[in-house]
């Protein structure tokens, strides 16, 4: 059976990106695959956090990830700081890529822009996630778009690694879904939708309630010619909208066209919100449940468990490839 790995940062609650480009997938595919899905807090503390607030968050992203249809017995659910091999073979990738192929990385360029002060954490966040993938033997990485790069330099760290030392990594391909892979700011439809932007009104979150969620959705930017079509250049915020419904129902653009032939953007916006409340209902009901509960203790020390014991066998091999310690291990 495949092997697959993906992450997800607790450093607010996620939005509905996150969902639709990553944790969807995620659903979809613990049937058929063997799952490892990860609350990368080492990740979330490249940025300086409020300890409260991160533990909070973590918590409530592993809530998150079994509300919305992870299932423990067939996907391993684990907090990456409670499995020390993923710092530690982060080290290792460290010495294994050049700085400046970090400094090409986007999300670099972005965070540290006009910023005095930028962690070294922020420059080495990318071997930290080759480390996640490749103790895994990952075979396939779920993700949106935006962390395509990210991919490519983690199949560049493996390619080097099995050259330089010892053949031991899978190189992992990357899966991005077809619609969805994008969900855009409701403020700013040219930009992404991020957790960590400063107008809240510009993404909506998975705990968001259903007024909120229509707030948003009413104030979302279109444009003024009234017709609901899908034009990326020209009609960038409707064409946001119309993703995220299809993304969620599962439904074709081109059906959606058609249903909202000869309707206003207001009955085209409250079905959007409609539609985004009836699949955030049972999600909430379900963490509710959750949140507060000894089972999803269990769920993550269980799942910390078995990710240990998996990723501490790739890291001997990397330690026996690396010459580290003493003896073959
Ligand atoms: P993060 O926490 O920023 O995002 C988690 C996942 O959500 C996807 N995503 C989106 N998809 C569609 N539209 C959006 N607006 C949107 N915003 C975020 C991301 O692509 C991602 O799949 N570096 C990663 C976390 C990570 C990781 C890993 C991922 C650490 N180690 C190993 C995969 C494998 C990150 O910052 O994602």
């Amino acid at each position: 059976m495949k092997t697959i790995f993906s992450g997800i940062q607790p450093s607010g609650t996620i939005t509905l990106g996150n969902y639709i480009g990553a944790l969807k997938q995620f659903v979809e595919l613990q049937d058929d695959y063997n799952c490892y899905f990860c609350i990368v807090d080492e990740h979330a503390i490249t940025v300086q956090q409020d300890r409260l607030e991160l533990r909070k968050n973590i918590r409530s992203l592993a809530a998150l990830y079994v509300a919305v249809g992870l299932d423990p017995s067939k996907a391993t659910l684990f907090i990456q700081s409670e499995v020390p091999a993923h710092a530690q073979a982060g080290w290792m990738l460290q010495c294994v890529a050049y700085i400046g192929e970090l400094e090409r990385m986007t999300q670099f360029k972005d965070k540290s822009a006009g910023k005095e002060a930028v962690s070294a954490g922020l420059l080495t966040y990318p071997p930290l996630m080759a480390a996640d993938i490749l103790l895994y033997g990952t075979d396939i990485v779920p993700v949106g778009e935006d962390q395509k790069q990210h991919l490519e330099l983690t199949r560049d760290l493996a390619e080097r690694f099995n050259k330089k030392y010892n053949d031991i990594f899978t190189v992992p391909e990357v899966r991005i879904p077809k619609e969805g892979a994008r969900v855009m700011s409701l403020q700013d439809p040219t930009k992404k939708m991020s957790k960590s932007d400063p107008n809240n009104k510009a993404f909506i979150t998975l705990l968001d309630d259903p007024k909120q969620i229509e707030k948003k959705i009413k104030s979302a930017v279109t444009d003024s010619d009234g017709i609901v079509k899908y034009d990326k250049e020209n009609k960038p915020g409707v064409s946001n909208l119309l993703s995220i419904y299809s993304a969620l129902e599962g439904i074709p653009i081109a059906d959606l066209e058609k249903q909202f032939e000869g309707k206003g953007y207001g009955d085209f916006k409250q079905a959007v919100a409609d539609v985004i409340i009836q699949n955030l209902a049972p999600v909430q009901a379900r963490y509710n449940e959750l949140i507060d509960s000894e089972e999803l203790d269990r769920i993550l020390d269980e799942g910390a468990e078995k990710a240990r014991r998996t990723a501490g066998k790739t890291l001997r091999k990397m330690e026996n490839a690396m010459g580290l310690g003493r003896k073959q291990k």
